[in-house]
């Protein structure tokens, strides 16, 4: 497998607290002493060269330094450079070192190119960079009043983007929540699955106030509001479900199989699951939190998320062996289909608008956004613009568009869809 995302990327940063908005590098001396730790530690065995140490120190930072072996790669400093720029801010001296020597010991890596289909549908695609850099910005939602919010899991923060002026503004959350997914209510209150603290957590806009939950499972991850007003999360690692009841604080928790991943409300009222440890999709009764399973194809498929059609029929990728699939609850019966870019494409997120089905190719780089029409099962695929993965969420705006972002580039994304 390639680039297939790990649980490490669930590792929380160890960013001083002052240093979460820009990180720099000026009193780099320090770090200079650490490398030679952090290298062992960390088992990756950068090659000699001048840049080494400067990488070794800087570039462990937030994240392990395998993710230079498992990552694309680049020819050119200046590709580098870009890609580093929505990371970590550095003094133009080391800037330069670091992407000389990046390029030359971690070059393009043409196998990880994604087969793009050509096709006739228009779409316009517009990216944002967010001010925190390296914050991992991810699953972007629209508020009731029109306005973007995603949350930094690796900063845990909360940011609102106004797509008609760019303006954007960050919250700062509970440093130890390190939210996962956000999820805004309808009175525009934006709620929080609190990953690293075991807290859901609502924050006030208006007011700016944050109210926190104690879940009993460790890593609640992502959530959906229930149209009985209840809010009903996974907890991956932990394997339970959970359910919050905002009017009374009343929560409910109950343990299911293997890493419950995606979420979503079928228009039965039930709540569907994708399992990211095994090969099922589960299918919960919102009042008696029962909980039934369906079995998917292949003990190989981990689910990551799914949607629901306006039959009620769920839609989901099959992330491990690069597929996406069509389930109906009513008979059981499962079809599957090759994403274009083939059984490393590991499909991440998806959504369906119109009964089209929208999902993303995050083992590629770039990463694609595919659109597939299952009348006519026919794929077309785009290149995400920034281009440095990963799309882990989407979310469907009033207007029927799509919202992406890519967590590595530290991008909140619009894509227009016309109709
Ligand atoms: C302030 C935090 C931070 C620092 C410092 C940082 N990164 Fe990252 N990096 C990130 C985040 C966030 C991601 C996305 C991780 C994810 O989505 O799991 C990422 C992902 C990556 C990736 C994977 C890109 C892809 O294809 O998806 C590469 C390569 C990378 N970083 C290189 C670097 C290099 C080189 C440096 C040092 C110059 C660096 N990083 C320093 C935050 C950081």
């Amino acid at each position: 497998m390639k680039t297939r995302p790990t649980s490490r990327h669930c590792r929380p940063p160890s960013l001083p607290a002052d240093s979460a908005r820009r990180p720099t590098w000026a009193g780099l001396a320090q770090g200079v002493l650490l490398l030679l730790a952090s290298v062992g530690a960390q088992g990756t065995e950068l090659p000699a060269g001048q840049g080494r140490e400067l990488v070794a120190a800087i570039c462990s930072e937030c994240h392990s330094l395998t993710y230079l072996e498992r990552a694309q790669g680049y020819d050119t400093p200046a590709e580098w450079r870009h890609v580093m720029a929505s990371m970590v801010e550095l003094p133009e001296a080391q800037a330069g070192t670091i992407s000389a020597y990046l390029a030359q010991h971690y070059p393009a890596k043409p196998e990880k190119a994604p087969t793009l289909v050509a096709g006739d549908f228009d779409i316009e695609i517009t990216e944002w960079l967010v001010p925190t850099l390296g914050q991992r910005s991810r699953d972007p939602v629209e508020a009731p009043d029109g306005s973007i919010w995603w949350t930094g899991m690796w900063a845990s923060l909360a940011g609102r983007l106004d797509p008609v002026t760019g303006q954007m503004e960050e919250f700062q959350l509970p440093r130890a929540a390190r939210p996962h997914s956000i999820l805004p209510d309808s009175d525009g209150d934006i709620w929080y699955m609190g990953n690293s603290n075991a807290t859901v957590g609502r924050l006030d806009p208006v007011t700016g106030v944050i109210s926190e939950y104690p879940t009993k499972s460790r890593d609640p991850h992502t959530g959906v509001f229930h149209p009985n007003g209840k809010l009903y999360f996974t907890a991956q690692h932990s394997g339970m479900l959970g359910r919050l009841d905002p009017a009374t604080g009343a929560l409910t928790e109950i343990e299911v199989r293997t890493r419950p991943y995606g979420i979503k409300v079928g228009s039965n009222g039930s709540l569907y699951i994708a399992f990211n440890g095994t090969n099922a999709i589960g299918e919960l009764n919102p009042d008696t939190m029962a909980i039934r399973y369906f079995e998917i194809p292949d003990d190989r498929t981990r689910i990551r998320r799914l949607d629901i059609a306006s039959d009620g029929s769920v839609w989901f990728v099959n992330s491990s062996l690069g597929k996406i699939g069509h389930l109906d609850p009513r008979t059981g019966e499962v079809r599957q289909w090759d994403s274009p870019s083939g059984p490393a494409s590991h499909p991440y997120a998806i959504a369906v608008i119109d009964d089209v089905v929208w999902y993303n190719e995050s083992g590629m780089r770039p990463d694609t956004l595919v659109r597939f029409e299952p009348g006519s099962e026919s794929f077309q695929s785009w290149a995400v613009p920034s281009g440095v993965g990963i799309v882990r969420h989407v979310w469907v705006t009033r207007d029927k568009n799509l919202l992406i972002h890519q967590s590595s580039s530290n991008r909140i994304g619009l894509v227009r869809i016309p109709r």
